[in-house]
């Protein structure tokens, strides 16, 4: 199978994905997303030091940057993000010797994530969980047992790659409303890649044309046309953030946007809950 030129890549998101079993991704979980639209077509509108931008190392500070793939597949985009951004300069991490990177990545789909684990090449820096981002009760746990584990309460960027239109169609405007606002509440900046209107129609008339009834919100979606104005919209206006660049168009016709928390609720680390010795000296 070709790999994403223009269209043809388009098709497995959209239209017939051919060799792909049909209807076997109602959330967007195709198995081999990435031949058809390839990390490599995104990654080229971030410059490599963008992170080392946001996240300059301040005086001794040696905590890690902390980021959350939402949607990672098979994790060839996660690992690729680690990879761009990590460039090495004279054998210097372009962040910057003091700052690692470390991703939490997540994905609704347990093969996927089984896949992306065993194939992670730094399992150090990426940890792969099977997590429904929509899943109001039992998302907080994992979420917050890895920020925790850096004494941390948000992270400090969110990834949100080709997800928004699967979150759109399957959980309807509010559901999409609702997870902008639970990615803007978690991190102090979200970087997205909306998925275009004529993405959506296509989506939804294949899987209603295989009976999967999932998508049933589509009719009824009031929150329409262009889509990445729509999200500017939505993380401008409701949910507290403001757009900091757009990175361009994507051969495929989607923007990578950056937006930042107005207000975040973390500057510094959370403190460390005070050690059984420490109690005892208080
Ligand atoms: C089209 S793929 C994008 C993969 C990757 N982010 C990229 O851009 O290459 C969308 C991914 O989002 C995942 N997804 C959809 N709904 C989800 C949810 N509620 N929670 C977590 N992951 C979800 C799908 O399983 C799928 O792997």
């Amino acid at each position: 199978m070709a790999a994403a030129a223009g269209g043809v890549g388009e098709a497995v998101e959209t239209e017939d994905p051919g060799a792909l079993q049909p209807g076997a991704a109602p959330f967007g979980n195709f198995p081999h997303y990435s031949r058809f639209h390839p990390p490599e077509q995104r990654l080229c509108l971030l410059p490599p030091e963008l992170l080392r931008q946001l996240f300059p190392p301040e005086g001794a500070e040696r905590r890690p940057i902390l980021g959350l793939d939402v949607g990672c597949n098979t994790g060839d985009l996660s690992v690729a993000l680690y990879k761009h951004f990590l460039p090495l300069h004279d054998g210097e991490t372009c962040l910057g010797a003091s700052r690692e990177l470390r991703l939490l990545c997540c994905d609704i789909d347990p093969v996927l994530v089984e896949r992306a684990e065993k194939e992670c090449p730094f399992p150090d820096a990426l940890t792969f969980i099977t997590l429904d981002i929509m899943d109001q009760r039992n998302r907080k746990v994992p979420l917050s047992s890895f920020l925790s584990q850096f004494g941390r309460s948000v992270f400090d960027i969110v990834f949100c790659m080709s997800v928004t239109m699967w979150i759109h169609l399957n959980h309807g405007d509010h559901g999409l409303w609702e997870f902008l606002a639970h990615l803007s509440s978690l991190c102090q900046y979200l970087l997205v890649e909306p998925q275009p209107w004529k993405c959506y129609r296509a989506a939804a008339r294949r899987l209603r044309k295989l009976g999967l009834h999932h998508f049933d919100h589509f009719r009824s979606l009031t929150i329409r046309g262009d889509m990445a104005s729509q999200i500017v919209r939505i993380l401008t206006q409701d949910h507290a953030m403001e757009l900091v660049r757009c990175f361009g168009n994507t051969s495929w016709d989607r923007s990578l946007l950056l937006f930042r928390a107005k207000h975040t609720m973390e500057t510094h680390p959370t403190p460390e809950p005070p050690t059984e010795r420490q109690k005892g000296t208080d």
